[in-house]
């Protein structure tokens, strides 16, 4: 019945481009026209075909809420269902965090126990690094033999860690089974003297502490969500031909919070002991993803220069000086159905940009997104209005339509023109009857300004460090 009466929907369509062709044609340049059913998550995995760029290394990105995460179908490992509500309030705390460690703020101290019985460590939640509930997952191996570990990747923070047995203090539940130093031949302590260990202070913005001349380091995330343990060195496989032999990560002994049932976190900022610079000798500092278009399907995270085409469009890389290992953007406009908004260039310049991929909805300054959110309603006006969700404000109720008419939403960055989201990175579907703009307000004009992970769906993302730009290409997965 829905097909049917989509067909029908598409033919009428058709022909009333037939029969007023010119304003059909700029409708089609201003609008997208799409399925209701096209943004709804499906309970099955449906796996995307593009792969990643050629003679470059590749993993599968998927959602870790979704069926296509590892593990996902099996029913004894099912994670508590987050609603929407959760992983919104759950975006609202790592922008929050994010905020804070871009000012100067007074810390909110929280006491920690380290992974020393007898010892407390204070850890500044001000230095958190970031976590969000929407994020997305790959899966790597460490040690000899490897384990398969399946990790939570972040471009907003830098250390790698791991649950590690024996978690002498406490480890959430992880669907696979946890990595094992003593079962790993290649597994080394890092020392308290070494280099790494008093490097990171940069990476996780908080002291190193010291066990048996072992280094232990701390990270709190943003939602109090935090991992404690040995820093170290093993094996990790990136692919069956891409191994690093002495890859520094944590071993965490003591972890809680919001990782759902992934293995830890992989770091991919710009800080010297990210993943990024301890694999720079292979891939060059490059790498890219794209997050699929729903929770139910599967992108890509690809390391390494590989062949790409001339049509990514590229950006300067900026760097935000209070917070160097963020990925630093310039946005100069945004545009609606076509027309480009009348927002005062200082409002863009007003407030560092970063690009995150850890941070679900896009944050704007309140008048931008107020320019934002007006337009798009003028353009939706004929569709009924539904109760806001979180921080989502300009909702509609779709459950009568089988396709919509929506405005195009397009983001011009510095030096690479405008941008065209895909539907999936203009709308935030709860259901049919619950489908809201997928950007919020900061409450600040001077509140960073971040690029999420909904707008930045279908598109690959290519970070060239060397080159200091990010880029984009349409239709990455
Ligand atoms: C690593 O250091 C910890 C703490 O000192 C110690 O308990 C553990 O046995 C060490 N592991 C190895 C393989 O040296």
């Amino acid at each position: 019945m829905a097909t049917l009466s989509h067909h029908h929907g598409l033919r009428l369509f058709m022909l009333s481009c037939v029969l007023v062709g010119v304003l059909c044609k700029d409708l089609a340049e201003t609008h997208h026209t799409i399925e209701v059913s096209s943004l709804l998550p499906s309970a099955s995995c449906k796996p995307s075909a593009t792969k990643g760029a050629r003679k470059t290394s590749s993993l599968k990105v998927a959602h870790r809420h979704g069926p296509c995460a590892p593990g996902s179908q099996n029913p004894n490992s099912q994670a508590p269902q987050l609603t929407h509500d959760d992983i919104l309030r759950a975006d609202q705390s790592r922008v929050d965090s994010i905020n804070s460690r871009m000012t100067s703020k007074p810390p909110l101290v929280t006491r920690l126990d380290d992974v020393r019985e007898s010892k407390t460590t204070d850890i500044p939640s001000k230095s958190g690094r970031t976590v969000g509930s929407g994020n997305y997952v790959v899966t790597l191996g460490l040690g000899a033999p490897w384990k398969q570990m399946t990790l939570i990747f972040d471009t907003g923070s830098d250390l790698t860690w791991t649950q590690c047995k024996p978690c002498v203090k406490q480890c959430y539940q992880q669907r696979e089974p946890m990595y094992d130093s003593m079962a790993s031949a290649s597994y080394r302590n890092i020392s308290c003297t070494s280099d790494a260990c008093s490097h990171l202070t940069t990476t996780t913005g908080i002291d190193p502490d010291c066990s048996a001349s072992t280094c232990v380091y701390g990270i709190q995330y943003g939602d109090s969500s935090y991992s404690v343990g040995f820093l170290a060195k093993d094996k990790l496989r990136v692919t069956t031909t891409d191994t690093f032999d002495s890859f520094i990560f944590g071993c965490g002994q003591n972890n809680q919070g919001h990782f759902g049932q992934s293995a830890g976190l992989l770091g991919l900022g710009r800080d010297k002991l990210s993943f990024v610079e301890q694999s720079a000798a292979k891939y060059g500092r490059y790498f890219s993803y794209c997050l699929p278009s729903s929770l139910s399907s599967t992108g890509h995270l690809t390391f390494g220069k590989g062949s790409r085409g001339s049509n990514v469009k590229f950006t300067p890389l900026a760097t935000i000086k209070e917070a160097a290992s963020f990925y630093g953007i310039n946005i100069e406009g945004i545009n609606v159905g076509g027309r480009v908004l009348s927002i005062s260039a200082s409002t863009f310049s007003n407030a560092p940009a970063i690009i995150d991929s850890g941070t679900v909805i896009t944050r704007l300054p309140p008048t931008a997104y107020a320019a934002l959110k007006n337009a798009f309603k003028q353009g939706m006006s004929k569709y009924p209005k539904a109760p806001a969700l979180s921080i989502l404000d300009t909702c509609y109720d779709m459950s009568a339509y089988t396709t919509v008419s929506i405005p195009k939403v397009g983001f011009s960055f510095n030096g690479a023109g405008n941008i065209d989201l895909d539907p999936s990175g203009i709308l935030y579907a709860t259901d049919a009857s619950q489908i809201c703009l997928a950007f919020a307000s900061n409450s600040d004009d001077t509140d960073v300004i971040i690029y999420g992970n909904v707008q930045q769906q279908t598109f690959e993302v290519v970070y060239d460090i060397e080159a200091s730009r990010i880029g984009f290409l349409a239709k990455g997965c």
